[in-house]
């Protein structure tokens, strides 16, 4: 491999050459959000197919992974971020008090699941569902973006946060 190759490689947040050298801590919130579709589709796919003791499983596969997501945004990268920017009161305020709101939706919609209400599982769903693409798409659209600018110095040490310091 060239120097100028190995160097573009090596080198944290080097994008000179256009190639990407080093996973972003967002990206690890980014592949959450996508892990926790996937499981909270599967739950409804399940259930639809009558499948209902899978659809917990998967239900309960999409709530831990949530947990685990809002634990490190909680826990790791608010504090940071609103450390570095001196704003308790901006986005992460807005973002705290819709993961308490989410966490109802889906609190009340694992019991309408063990209840054997379905309907009052797939209607909460919907509204979940486009709860979590709109909360979603401003993390990843404004708060991730805002985090990898104020916090590019600390890239490496709050990958490993977010990877080995919760769960
Ligand atoms: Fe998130």
């Amino acid at each position: 491999m060239s120097k100028v190759g190995a160097e573009a490689i090596l080198s944290p947040n080097n994008h000179r050459y256009g190639i990407p050298t080093m996973a972003r801590f967002t990206d690890t919130l980014i592949q959450d959000h996508r892990d926790c579709d996937h499981a909270f589709s599967q739950a409804e796919s399940l259930l639809n197919a009558g499948l209902r003791d899978e659809a917990i499983e998967a239900f309960d596969l999409f709530v831990s992974r949530t947990e685990l997501h809002f634990a490190r945004e909680e826990e790791v990268l608010f504090p940071e971020f609103e450390r570095a920017t001196g704003q308790a009161a901006g986005p992460t305020m807005v973002m705290r008090s819709e993961h308490v709101r989410i966490r109802e939706l889906y609190r009340e919609m694992a019991a309408c699941l063990r209840n054997g209400d379905d309907a009052g599982f797939l209607g909460l769903g919907e509204t979940l569902f486009i709860m979590l693409q709109q909360h979603n798409g401003k993390e990843e659209q404004i708060l991730y973006p805002m985090s990898d600018q104020v916090l590019a110095h600390r890239q490496a040490d709050l990958l490993d946060k977010l990877t080995f310091a919760v769960g």
